[in-house]
């Protein structure tokens, strides 16, 4: 693979927040997972769980648990999200990786949990899915309405679509801002330290 070919698989994935009527069948349901589970996890100890949410009423229940976004356009909750045709919500089974981590298990899963769906975003914007992540959601409600037990922890609810919009992507901080030679080198810039001690 070329350096352009490697670069436009990422350069295709951003949020996409709008949906068209157009299902998505299993088959692509099933890739996506299958892509997600090809993360990196703690001792491979693979704590990802998905709930395939298809349902309207649950989707509404889902939208009944977020809370008012940046991208809310003036709701007082994230509506546009049950107009996606699926909604997967990737959990963490935190017992998995407690079993061999003890407390420190749970940040582990979490970590596991957030790469596997960041493949599963990467892997859905190259099958031109419109997809986001949202983590604005009130834990303890949507466990309730996804009958979740204690030790499964949402991570993100992930609406998945296809979308008449076209993904804009948004800027970056520059790479050399980011990026230090051998040891670190403080580049602080006005805006990183404003609110910081
Ligand atoms: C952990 C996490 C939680 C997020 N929660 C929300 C959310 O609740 N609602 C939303 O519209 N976007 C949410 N986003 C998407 C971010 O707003 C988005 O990734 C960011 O603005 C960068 O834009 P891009 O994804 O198009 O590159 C979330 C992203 C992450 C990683």
């Amino acid at each position: 693979m070329t350096h352009e070919e490697i670069w436009s698989i990422f350069d295709r994935r951003a949020s996409v927040r709008s949906f068209s009527d157009r299902t998505i069948d299993d088959e692509t349901v099933d890739l996506l997972i299958q892509c997600a589970v090809t993360a990196p996890s703690n001792g491979n100890m693979q704590p990802w769980e998905f709930i395939v949410i298809r349902s309207q009423s649950i989707k509404e229940n889902i939208v009944d648990c977020t809370f008012l976004g940046y991208h809310s356009k003036g709701g007082t909750h994230q509506n546009w999200i049950k107009d996606a045709p699926v909604i997967i919500v990737a959990c963490a089974n935190q017992k998995r990786t407690r079993a061999r981590y003890g407390e420190m298990g749970n940040i582990g899963s979490i970590i596991d949990v957030a790469a596997a769906i960041q493949n599963l975003l990467i892997a859905a914007a190259n099958l031109k899915l419109a997809c986001c992540w949202v983590g604005g959601f009130d834990e303890g409600m949507l466990k309730e309405h996804l009958k979740l037990p204690p030790n499964v922890k949402p991570i993100g609810v992930l609406p998945i679509g296809y979308s008449t919009e076209k993904p804009v992507r948004k800027n970056r901080l520059k790479i050399d801002l980011i990026t230090h030679t051998e040891t670190y080198h403080s580049k602080d810039r006005k805006e990183d330290t404003k609110n910081a001690n």
